[in-house]
């Protein structure tokens, strides 16, 4: 149950889904619930497996430098299947849609922290995917070379217990000794998950395929407060990932 006080935070936040609200919107009432629960799913994690980070007090950039972040641009909801939610799960997930093993867990550079309003405050990720090359040098070429690659972060605090992971995806290039986001890396990275898992895939025996929804107003579209300057969409996936 939302408070009222969270309810009109939540309005208070989400200016671009209130002004959606057809101007005829009086004339039908609604209750309070009925009428947030049409504006945003992420109001009610329960149903839509995923709460939105700001109705507690979280948001959609991680935490990269005390200033910026980078986009948390896909959620794998809680209403997936619930072994991709476990650890373990999440790790052959990855591996079905193109990302190593090897590679998994092997951090670069400074670990990244998010909050995702679910109680827990700031967490540093929990998870470190990157693109599987092959068969050139092994798995962990990508590390070298650049590529796609995504941390992720569980939702599961006391206060929004929804099972999610948020994901964090980009595209690197690499320059020199440099690993940079490539341009467009932060929607790139992004759309390369969306499509694989959108198509399905399997490891082992076990097969999955997303259904795909894309939700706007969770992340504003452009570069304010974005590490690297680079542009984003604002546009976030939310995968439902089921077992085939
Ligand atoms: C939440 O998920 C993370 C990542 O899988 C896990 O390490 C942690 O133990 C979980 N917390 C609870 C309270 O289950």
């Amino acid at each position: 149950m939302f408070s009222t006080s969270r309810l009109l935070f939540a309005l208070a936040l989400s200016p671009l889904l209130v002004s959606a609200v057809p101007a005829d919107f009086a004339v039908q009432p609604q209750s309070e619930q009925t009428r947030l629960s049409t504006i945003s799913d992420g109001l009610d994690w329960r149903k839509s497996g995923w709460a939105d980070p700001r109705l507690g007090g979280g948001q959609m950039l991680d935490f990269t430098l005390p200033d910026l972040g980078e986009p948390i641009n896909v959620i794998i909801s809680g209403l997936s299947d619930p072994f991709v939610l476990t650890h373990e799960g999440l790790h052959r997930y990855a591996k079905s849609i193109g990302f190593s093993e090897e590679c998994l867990g092997m951090h670069m550079g400074n670990l990244h922290e998010a909050d995702l309003g679910d109680g827990d405050g700031r967490k540093i990720e929990q998870f470190l995917a990157r693109q599987h090359y092959f068969p050139i040098w092994g798995t962990c070429w990508e590390s070298v070379r650049g590529g796609n690659h995504f941390r992720a972060w569980r939702q599961n605090g006391t206060e929004a217990n929804s099972g999610a992971w948020f994901l964090a995806a980009s595209k690197e290039k690499y320059v020199g000794e440099h690993h940079l986001i490539d341009t467009d890396g932060y929607n790139k990275g992004r759309d390369f998950i969306v499509e694989r898992a959108a198509a399905g895939g399997r490891w082992k025996n076990r097969w999955w395929k997303a259904d795909v929804e894309w939700k706007e107003g969770l992340l504003e579209p452009g570069s304010d407060g974005v590490n690297h300057d680079i542009a984003q969409d604002g546009r976030v996936a939310i995968l439902t990932v089921r077992r085939l």
